[in-house]
């Protein structure tokens, strides 16, 4: 058992508040190995940025917990390292049962997500309190995300075909029931690459898809509802098309590739959103990084030469995204 004070870690309880006062949102980026965190502290110690490191169940099945958990603490050192110390949470990215919560408490974890949005309501509001009930005992207290409505796309272990809005009607009776730190809320945003089917969206020049615009009036209903309460958004990369021109023009194929517009996120971060979730926009730049090399370096097979170039560009993809979308530099 190991809490996440000893590790140099922090709740989320403190930074929501500050972010939702001061008009920014924290970001909340994936991790599955060494580059990626490397890169994610990186910028935000060079952007003086909180920062969310977030581990979902495929990350612990991929890179192991226990690696994980001491990267974290990596994490805490490396930034004192670079010269400033940053809060820094190490938060489970849809959790989807109450033992895997558990488990990620008792390992190190400052924050967990209960994603129980896929279950019947009352379902839902049961597994969340109970996750709140055992975070919130323990001797350094944990902060829990829930999340109600549907986001479109796979959620690791929880897919759907179909998003649903979050209904405005239900989160006062949600948060009060369950006791949850954050809630997750569905107004538009969905996982992966494709967010909207182009049948969703008009064209703009060149054929490029531009999607419908986030349910802003839902997002005002809930905070008329729950005024200040931190909310957050799963699945807000914005699918950078310079990466997917870059992934292309070396041999991939991304088709109807389609994002959040990035000054939408930016109007979002300035409300209650105090989190913002962002993976896939990092796997597109490593992805676009690692196939330029590849092309212009055909005998190149040292992995540091074009793992190297990857941490660079997510570096640089999460710092403009700190200074220009979320607003969090500067906040640390
Ligand atoms: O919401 C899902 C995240 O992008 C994590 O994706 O389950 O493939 O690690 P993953
Ligand atoms: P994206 O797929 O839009 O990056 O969303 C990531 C996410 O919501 C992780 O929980
Ligand atoms: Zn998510």
């Amino acid at each position: 058992m190991t809490s996440y004070t000893e590790l140099g870690l922090v709740n989320t309880k403190e930074l929501f508040k500050k972010a939702v006062s001061g008009g920014y949102a924290i970001p909340a980026y994936n991790f599955n190995n060494m580059e990626q965190m490397q890169a994610i502290i990186q910028a935000c110690v060079e952007t003086k940025s909180p920062v969310i490191l977030q581990v979902s169940s495929g990350a612990r099945k991929y890179a192991n917990q226990n690696i994980l958990k001491n990267m974290a603490r990596g994490a805490v050192e490396y930034a004192h390292e670079l010269g400033y110390d940053i809060p820094i949470v190490l938060h489970l990215d849809h959790g989807d049962s109450f033992e895997l919560c558990k488990d990620c408490i008792e390992t190190g974890f400052s924050s967990v997500m209960i994603d129980g949005s896929h279950l019947p309501y009352d379902e839902n509001v049961a597994l969340t309190k109970k996750v709140c009930e055992f975070a919130h005992s323990q001797k350094d207290y944990v902060t829990v995300e829930g999340e109600l409505g549907v986001l479109a796309g796979v959620e690791d272990d929880v897919s759907s075909e179909q998003s649903h809005y979050t209904q405005p009607e239900e989160v006062i009776d949600f948060v009060s029931k369950t006791k949850v730190d954050s809630l997750a809320i569905s107004i538009g945003t969905s996982h992966g690459r494709t967010k909207f089917k182009p049948e969703q969206c008009t064209r703009g020049p060149g054929g490029i898809l531009i999607p419908p615009p986030l349910r802003f009036d839902i997002l005002e209903e809930i905070e008329k509802k729950i005024p200040g309460f931190p909310i957050v958004l799963h699945g807000s990369s914005s699918v950078p098309i310079e990466y997917v021109q870059i992934i292309e023009k070396y041999g991939g194929k991304l088709t109807d590739s389609v994002g959040i517009p990035e000054e939408q996120l930016r109007k979002a971060a300035k409300s209650a959103v105090c989190k913002i979730n962002i993976d896939s926009d990092g796997r597109l730049a490593m992805t676009a990084a690692i196939r330029t090399v590849f092309y212009e370096k055909t005998d190149e097979f040292d992995p540091r030469k074009y793992l190297g170039p990857a941490r660079d560009e997510l570096k640089k993809l999460y710092a403009h995204k700190n200074q220009n979308v979320l607003g969090s530099a500067g906040q640390a």
